[in-house]
């Protein structure tokens, strides 16, 4: 049931950090070679860190809520590897929860450009850049928030993520018969930067209070916070052979949460 990826490429976005960053480990660590995209210059450092590994790996500076940024990412790709076989659409933000009536209209068109346009553009340059080769695997990412709403969380991000897994149900179907298949994964609360109370600023400010992570803990039956590499190793399975018929599916990672 060994997992090997050589001679295959994976592009994930949103990789300079967290999940992201554990999935281009997690593909390079089954053989894959990587393209790391983020809007952050320290995507650079991060691929570097992956060519460490023993694969090839290269960075591509991008805003996933422009389209041409994202058709010249996998064009890049191709022109790199020669190949697209595996995308984990990841990059997003985080919010906090206000009242609908005090969120800023500049705040929901900025979460639904990034959280949910972003998969869209990557999407769909993706999908003629598999065909190439006869298909492939596309890995979008929800979140919990995806598939229910939860106490004094943000609209605007619960919102664009249910958007991803209605987008990602309508591609698998639009697109099976040719070869692809595409799933969205929804991790549980997650330690990254996004979540982190003390996180300072940037783009994925936010964080969530301590509260809020405690509420997380206790209906959490696995009893811990989830880790990057949670996800990132789910992703790889599900782009793997051992998934080959699961389609159009979402996958919850969140240490049995949502169950309860
Ligand atoms: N951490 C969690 O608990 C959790 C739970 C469910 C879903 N998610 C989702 O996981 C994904 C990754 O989040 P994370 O927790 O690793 O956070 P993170 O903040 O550590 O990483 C997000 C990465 O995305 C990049 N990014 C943000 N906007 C971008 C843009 N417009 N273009 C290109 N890159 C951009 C950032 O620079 C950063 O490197 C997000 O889509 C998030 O919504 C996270």
């Amino acid at each position: 049931m060994q997992i090997d990826f050589s001679g295959k490429v994976a592009l994930v976005t949103g990789a300079a950090q967290g999940i992201g960053f554990a999935a281009a480990r997690a593909f390079a660590e089954a053989g894959a070679s990587v393209m790391l995209a983020d809007r952050s210059p320290a995507v650079a450092a991060s691929a570097e860190k992956i060519a460490a590994l023993g694969v090839e790996a290269c960075a591509f500076e991008l805003d996933v809520a422009d389209s041409d940024q994202c058709e010249s990412m996998v064009a890049k790709a191709l022109k790199q590897f020669g190949r697209l076989d595996f995308a984990f659409n990841n990059a997003g933000i985080g919010s906090h929860y206000r009242p609908i009536s005090d969120v800023p209209d500049a705040d929901w068109r900025q979460m639904l450009d990034i959280n949910l346009s972003g998969v869209f553009y990557c999407v769909k340059h993706q999908i003629p850049a598999m065909l190439r080769t006869g298909g492939g695997v596309i890995v979008n990412n929800s979140s919990v928030l995806g598939t229910r709403a939860l106490p004094d969380t943000s609209v605007e991000y619960t919102a664009a993520k249910h958007g991803v897994i209605g987008l990602t149900r309508q591609v698998a179907v639009n697109h099976g018969a040719e070869g692809i298949r595409c799933l969205a994964i929804c991790p549980g609360l997650i330690d990254t930067q996004l979540v982190d109370p003390d996180s300072t600023g940037g783009i994925a400010a936010g964080g969530i209070p301590p509260t809020t992570r405690e509420w997380f803990l206790q209906r959490t039956p696995l009893a811990r916070i989830g880790q990057p590499e949670d996800i990132g190793r789910s992703v790889v399975l599900m782009c793997s052979e051992q998934a080959s018929f699961i389609n159009g599916s979402h996958l919850l990672v969140d240490g049995g949460l949502v169950q309860g």
